[in-house]
């Protein structure tokens, strides 16, 4: 141990005396020792590239790449496709933590439209967007979860989709949430 100690020491005292011989300017960037590494050659995503196909840097993944957590049922964007979605998705068993989220997602995406109540009257149908149904009406109420998630997923009419904000485990969340607003009025 006292070796070990007497060597550190002594390594040490040869390292500031090195320092005082060399005296490195602190305007002077220190030398990289390996440059590849300091300064790496990505590319922001946006950028252009001449190294890469159109010359850009952002490309489509390859054919086949499944995103995670994204189902590969599609469904068509219009009445039959959700005729199709109401009849072949189950939402999944509830989680811990499900509500709360549900309810998160809910009073950012759908309450500017359908209010927090979900009788239609939100904050952008106040300033003119056309009104929603009310989400506690027979007709939401009678529809099958998977009609809802083909809705939230594609839109209806004036309503635009969510699938590029809303992952769909949210929205199965979201849907949950909708159900939990009808129970409370009936
Ligand atoms: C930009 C405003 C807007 C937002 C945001 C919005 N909706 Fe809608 N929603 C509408 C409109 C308008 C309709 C009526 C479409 C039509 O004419 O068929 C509608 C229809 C619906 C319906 C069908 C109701 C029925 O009786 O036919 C459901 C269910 C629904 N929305 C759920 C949601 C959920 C859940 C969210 C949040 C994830 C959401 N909406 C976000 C505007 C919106």
């Amino acid at each position: 141990m006292r070796t070990l100690n007497l060597l550190l020491a002594l390594v040490l005292l040869g390292m500031i005396a090195a320092h005082a011989v060399v005296r490195p300017s602190p305007e002077q960037p220190n030398v990289d020792v390996m440059p590849e590494m300091v300064h790496s050659p990505a590319a922001e995503p946006y950028a252009a590239s001449p190294l890469l196909a159109n010359n850009q840097v952002l490309q489509p993944p390859p054919p086949g790449v499944v995103a995670r957590g994204v189902s590969l049922e599609r469904f068509e964007a219009n009445p039959a496709g959700a005729e199709r979605a109401a009849a072949a998705l189950v939402a999944p068993p509830a989680e811990d933590g499900d509500a709360a989220r549900g309810a998160s997602v809910y009073a950012t995406f759908c309450t500017p439209c359908h209010g927090a109540d979900g009788l239609g009257q939100g904050p952008v149908v106040a300033r003119g967007f056309p009104a929603p149904p009310s989400l506690l009406a027979p007709k939401a109420t009678d529809m099958k979860d998977g009609h809802l998630f083909h809705i939230i997923t594609y839109g209806q009419m004036n309503m635009p989709g969510y699938a590029g904000q809303i992952g769909e485990r949210d929205r199965w969340r979201a849907i949950a949430h909708v159900r939990a607003l009808q129970r409370s009025t009936r």
